[in-house]
């Protein structure tokens, strides 16, 4: 049976649209470096049209020219394209298995070394750092936190956040087995809460770009948290031979509830933690 012209329509449109998101983001990695070819075409497809209307524009190929020539114009639709929704103590039950499966195998090394791959703007550091301090651990650590977006690296180095979403993080860190006084860790100054420094005297931060960088260092740790949900399959795989190779043996690779490491190419690299927390050690 023929298709309706109407879904005809339809698929040639769709079709249309994949090939200029294509030369998009082709275009972008060949000027700028920024490799966003194998990004889930949904979340990606929303983001660039946001964009094309911020702009005034009305077409994609509209937008892929104003980029080239405008380098601020990048900037704007980076910050639109990395998604950086995030907060201290996301999901609990992470932080609760975290303490109780991988800090009692972080006591036996004399030093740990811990990356977060796409860290955004910190509260997952701050909460990692909060949790090292009150397992007593927090010395021993040197942690690294990247993210390929600059201006939420720089927001990760001051630690100011709304005092609003104190209420949210208070919450979340009971329920994460926090053992202080959340509120013990920062100062509240008119609509802010302004973290100690101390928690982030071992932390590094840095740009680093998940897609087209190296390993830069071996670690005992790895978080990786609501990034990955964002590439295909493709970029999953590259992204996960990046962690093997920055992972120690035995190392724990910390994704969260919504990414897995079965069905991509080093899956029989990784035995459970926990399984339902999506915690890994790397065992070959
Ligand atoms: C949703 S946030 C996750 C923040 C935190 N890990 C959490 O779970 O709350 C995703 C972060 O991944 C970063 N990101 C996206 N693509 C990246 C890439 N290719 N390399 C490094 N970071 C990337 C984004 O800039 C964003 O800050």
């Amino acid at each position: 049976m023929a298709e309706p012209a109407a879904a005809v329509e339809d698929r040639e449109r769709l079709e249309l649209e994949a090939l200029e998101i294509g030369l998009l983001t082709e275009a972008i990695y060949r000027h700028y470096g920024f490799d966003f070819r194998d990004y889930s075409t949904p979340s990606l497809r929303r983001r660039i049209w946001k964009r094309i209307y911020a702009e005034g524009l009305s077409t994609i190929s509209g937008l892929q020219e104003r980029v080239l020539h405008d380098p601020q114009c990048m900037e704007r639709l980076l910050l639109d394209l990395s998604i950086n929704t995030t907060a201290m103590f996301r999901d609990p039950t992470f932080y609760v298995r975290f303490r109780e499966k991988v800090v009692p195998m972080l006591r036996t090394y004399p030093f740990v070394r811990v990356w977060h791959a796409g860290c955004s703007t910190g509260e997952e550091v701050y909460s990692v750092a909060i949790l090292l301090q009150e397992e007593g651990l927090y010395d021993r650590c040197r942690i690294y936190a990247t993210d390929i977006n600059e201006a939420v690296l720089q927001r990760a180095k001051e630690g100011i956040y709304p005092i609003a979403s104190m209420q949210e993080n208070t919450a979340n860190y009971i329920a994460a087995g926090g053992n202080g006084t959340f509120s013990e860790y920062y100062t509240a100054r008119y609509d802010y809460a302004i973290f100690r420094p101390s928690l982030r005297e071992n932390v590094v931060f840095a740009q680093h770009n998940l897609v087209t960088d190296a390993s830069f260092n071996h670690f005992n740790v790895v978080f990786c948290r609501n990034v990955l949900i964002y590439f295909n399959d493709t970029l999953q795989n590259r992204v996960h031979r990046l962690f093997l190779q920055s992972l120690e043996m035995f190392g724990i690779l910390a994704l969260g509830k919504k990414e897995t490491v079965r069905y991509t190419s080093v899956a029989d690299r990784y035995e459970d933690v926990d399984a339902e927390e999506r915690l890994y050690r790397r065992v070959r």
